[in-house]
């Protein structure tokens, strides 16, 4: 290691919401230093539980052929990646080159609060658990091997990305986001096997053996058996499938079981900068096919360079469409029963202006009958998917103003849009009925016939694939992206990000 500049110093451009490039904001808590002289970076006494500690170390090496085998492709030296080094308020994060097979993954939760209670169901106001309760056992392993679940699949899904990087800043991003991804895995499997015993670390052997488009043991969710196949797929999957992410990890970090809560506060801190890649990225493809048209008069970019602003319509389109599957139906007793026990809360409960019990409360929930998309009133505590999806589809909606600002400082009329909630759905109300992006309800036929204009072809596909090619000279850009604002953790845009 050679650079170490200030520990987790804020940079420059702040983006929106608090979307800051090397430190996430949300401060609280005291700072308690992470003991790297261990062999599991650790913030949870893990010195003093040698049977726990015995227990990591032998998944750590099973964890590490993982990340050779289905880790990133790219062979690199070192790459200048943030890792976290505390849980306060400042300063959590060092950033430094490091060869990325020698990264020091550890396991980190946010500071206890002695007098947390449990915010909602039927346990409301009681102190909050510092273990499983008995009862609830089975439905919390659930809830972290379905969260953990998604962490490596992501890492698997962009492990070919990094031999077309646009630029060695966009690459070191990602791989930022690999390694915190894995960092992830570790939060959810430090979890299993602390409170859940033997069934914990089986499910933690299974966490590395299911993987991201296996036949036989694929990934638990659709999305995440896709590959990621090209650079505006992967700042799409960041832009909204991080994003449902960050969530699910807000429902998660409300939950009476105060490790997971505390678990999910510290992964959302870090989750900041995957946001960050996904708006930024987005942002600074659309800058650049915004200029190409100003510039050329037309929207055919493919001979400029540039990728066609349609084009990227529809890539957001699908990775929307397919990110809004992962909330699950619009109603569910599971998740119903989930905030009754007090496991899973909603987006920002603590917040919340009502009695957090949800018992007479209803609300309407879009269905689709008679040919007509018209709405049912269900009981609010069958209907918390949704509540958390509308949550996300208004925070999806903040990105596509700043994308939209872009094509407005270039004078074009052009703009992007949201697809409605009911287009190319495979889950929930919408499951089997043909809605367009501007949510008409259409016959299969007609749909079929104009989905070419609303979802990338394979064509398309193919000539945005021709348009990766790897730009790895410092500074250097790839014809069909902007380069950004400012560099990582105030150093410039033009600094050796990875080395080979
Ligand atoms: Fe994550
Ligand atoms: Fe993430």
């Amino acid at each position: 290691m050679t650079a170490t500049p200030d520990q987790g110093k804020i940079t420059g451009a702040a983006g929106d919401q608090g979307e800051i490039v090397g430190i996430a904001p949300a401060p609280d808590g005291p700072v308690s230093i992470i003991d790297y002289n261990e062999r599991i970076p650790n913030n949870v006494g893990l010195a003093t539980d040698r049977k726990l500690q015995r227990a990591l170390q032998a998944w750590q090496p099973k964890f590490l052929d993982w990340w050779a085998s289905l880790g990133p492709s790219v062979p690199t030296r070192d790459v200048y990646l943030r890792t976290a080094i505390a849980v306060g308020r400042d300063g959590w994060a060092n950033f430094a080159r490091v060869p990325m097979e020698q990264y020091r993954w550890g396991i980190f939760l946010s500071e206890r609060n002695p007098d947390r209670t449990v915010g909602f169901g039927r346990h409301l106001g009681e102190p909050a658990w510092q273990e499983v309760p008995g009862e609830y056992r089975a439905d919390l392993r659930r809830l972290l091997v379905v969260q953990g679940d998604t962490e490596p699949a992501s890492v698997e899904q962009q492990r070919h990305l990094g031999m077309t990087a646009p630029s060695l800043y966009d690459m070191r991003n990602l791989f930022q986001v690999n390694v915190e991804e894995g960092r992830h895995l570790w939060a959810m499997v430090y979890l299993l096997h602390a409170y859940f015993g033997r069934d914990g670390r089986d499910e933690a052997e299974q966490l590395l053996q299911r993987n991201s488009g296996d036949a036989d043991k694929p990934r638990i969710l659709g999305a995440f058996n896709e590959e990621t196949t090209d650079w505006l797929s992967f700042f799409m999957f960041t832009y909204f499938t991080d994003r449902d992410g960050k969530y699910q990890l807000g429902t998660l970090k409300e939950s009476g079981f105060d490790p997971l809560a505390r678990t999910c506060e510290f992964m959302l801190r870090e989750e900041a900068h995957h946001m960050f890649v996904g708006t930024t990225g987005v942002q600074r493809t659309v800058e650049r096919t915004a200029a190409l048209m100003a510039a050329h008069d037309t929207d055919d970019l493919w001979d400029y360079g540039g990728i066609p602003l349609p084009v990227i319509q529809k890539y957001l389109n699908f990775q929307f469409s397919v990110s809004l599957d992962l909330f699950g139906s619009e109603t569910s007793s599971n998740v119903a029963s989930y905030y009754t026990a007090g496991l899973k809360g909603r987006w920002m409960e603590t917040r919340r202006k009502d009695d957090h019990l949800l018992a007479d409360v209803t609300r309407e929930i879009p269905v689709v009958t008679g040919g007509a998309i018209t709405t049912r009133t269900v009981p609010m505590l069958t209907a918390l998917n949704l509540d958390l999806r509308n949550e996300y589809m208004q925070d999806c909606a903040r990105g596509i103003r700043r994308w939209n600002r872009e094509l407005e400082q270039a004078g074009l009329p052009h703009r992007l849009t949201l697809p409605h909630e009911g287009f190319n759905r495979k889950v929930g109300a919408f499951a089997g009925h043909w809605v367009s992006p501007s949510g008409e309800l259409l016959e299969q036929s007609g749909w079929e016939r104009r989905s070419a204009g609303w979802l990338p072809t394979p064509e398309d596909r193919a000539r945005v694939a021709a348009l990766m090619t790897p730009h790895y000279e410092p500074g250097e850009f790839a014809s069909w992206i902007a380069p950004p604002g400012v560099g990582i953790n105030d150093l410039p845009v033009e600094y050796d990000y990875v080395r080979f």
